[in-house]
């Protein structure tokens, strides 16, 4: 039976609900893991029973919960607890982190990747001891969470300190989109991992432990909160999109190679006769790109994603990940108004597959989405980063409290 927690949509025909919620939690310097594990027990009792539809302060008066899942996440703060009974796992070790932003803004996200931060971060908030995914099929069922969630940790507050064990230090929120793609209009999430190969990519084996066999059954979540430069996508035409990508922007076709005239050709018969997208019925041989030799092709996002092609997915090296990403709109003071990105989530048995899809040279390393490496290159200043964080999702065991209580309790 599956140890992995809830709101990690694997199973086969699953689809993650429409909205989302991400919360970072820091815990209080002064607090120890006596206290810290009192706060993560009320945390987790009352979400519980909001996913059942009771409210605290509404005893009598339940409420439709929207199907709110919850999984909670350790970053590697949250082991530095004074007391914690259990050392950080060596999926969080320090290299396996995300650089901090230029404390003037921006700056790598890693070490040989393409990824800056955007110009005005200067702080991560992606960093906290722990992370709670909110996940729900209304939006009123995950604001509601957070805001009980505040409501509780507010009332935890010492009286004269006016300091909580666990306090909301960042939200940030998302949705799906009904028509399958991505703000940059191509369909998105088409080649991710066939569900019987999910569990095996998803879920910390023996061997991916290590030492760290209480984590054994859990899984590594990578979040990446990325804005796109819509304004910059535009100044590009149809074809150049298409080459980026990888695949037609209207079909969803893999691109197998390009005309005389540089253009991109789309595999032949995708889509089948009766169908307008690859995502359709009948079009199942289409969804993963076929390797290429075309040069600007190898260069597009979607092989620099995966160069393993079908290798058998539980295997690290392979480098597949399961992609559970949520759409951002979000209003902003100056024009035009909003920013819009993509909430990268993936989950795996270790953060290390995601790293080196983003640093290795071939692969995202250096780039920015896509395309080939180097000044000037179309898609160089596309995407920016915002948040981003690795944390254990330690596995749900029968009586524990809630997940991982073992560190603290
Ligand atoms: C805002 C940022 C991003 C956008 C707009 C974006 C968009 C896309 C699109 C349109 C596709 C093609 C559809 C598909 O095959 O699913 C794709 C595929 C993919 N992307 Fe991204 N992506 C982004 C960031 C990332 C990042 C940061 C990673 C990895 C760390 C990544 C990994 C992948 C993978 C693994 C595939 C599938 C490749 C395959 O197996 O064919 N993407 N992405």
């Amino acid at each position: 039976m599956s140890t992995l927690q809830a709101g990690i949509y694997h199973g086969p025909g699953r689809r993650p609900p429409a909205h989302f919620a991400l919360v970072f939690l820091r815990a209080d310097p002064e607090a120890d893991a006596h206290a810290v594990d009192r706060a993560l027990r009320s945390v987790n009792a009352m979400l519980r029973d909001l996913a059942e539809g009771r409210v605290a302060e509404l005893p009598g008066h339940p409420v439709d919960a929207g199907n709110l899942e919850v999984l909670l996440g350790f970053g590697p703060k949250a082991f530095d607890v004074p007391g914690a009974k259990l050392a950080c796992p060596a999926g969080l070790e320090p290299r396996l982190r995300f650089r901090s932003p230029r404390p003037t803004g921006g700056g790598p996200l890693l070490v040989g990747s393409g990824l800056p931060y955007a110009p005005d971060i200067v702080r991560n908030d992606a960093t906290e001891e722990f992370c709670l995914q909110l996940t729900a099929g209304t939006q009123l069922a995950v604001s509601r969470a957070v805001v009980e969630l505040w409501k509780l940790l507010r009332g935890d507050r010492d009286p004269d300190t006016r300091a909580a064990v666990l306090e909301i230090a960042g939200v940030h929120t998302g949705f799906q989109r009904e028509d399958g793609r991505s703000w940059i209009g191509f369909h998105d999430g088409v080649s991710n991992l066939r569900s019987r190969d999910r569990e095996g990519v998803v879920a910390i084996g023996e061997a991916d432990a290590g030492q760290d066999t209480w984590t054994v059954g859990g899984t590594y979540l990578v979040f990446l909160r990325i804005a796109v430069d819509l304004d910059h996508w535009h100044t590009l035409p149809r074809a150049a999109q298409e080459l980026l990508v990888g695949r037609d922007k209207l079909t969803g076709a893999p691109l197998t190679g390009v005309d005389a005239a540089g253009r991109p050709v789309p595999a032949p018969g995708c889509p089948v006769a009766g169908t307008t997208e690859v995502t359709e019925t009948g079009n199942e041989e289409f969804l993963q790109p076929a390797p290429v030799s075309e040069p600007v092709l190898a260069a597009s996002h979607v092989h620099r994603a995966n160069l393993t092609g079908d290798a058998d997915p539980g295997q690290p090296g392979s480098l597949r990940v399961f992609r559970q990403g949520y759409e951002f709109f979000e209003t902003v003071p100056a024009a035009p108004g909003f920013r819009v990105g993509l909430n990268f989530v993936g989950f795996q048995d270790s953060p290390d597959r995601t790293l080196r899809v983003l640093t290795q040279r071939g692969w995202l390393g250096g780039v920015n989405f896509g395309g080939p490496p180097g000044p000037g290159a179309s898609a160089e200043r596309l995407l920016s980063v915002r948040a981003g964080g690795t944390y254990l999702v330690p596995p749900v065991r029968d009586a524990a409290p809630y997940p991982g209580a073992e560190v603290f309790g």
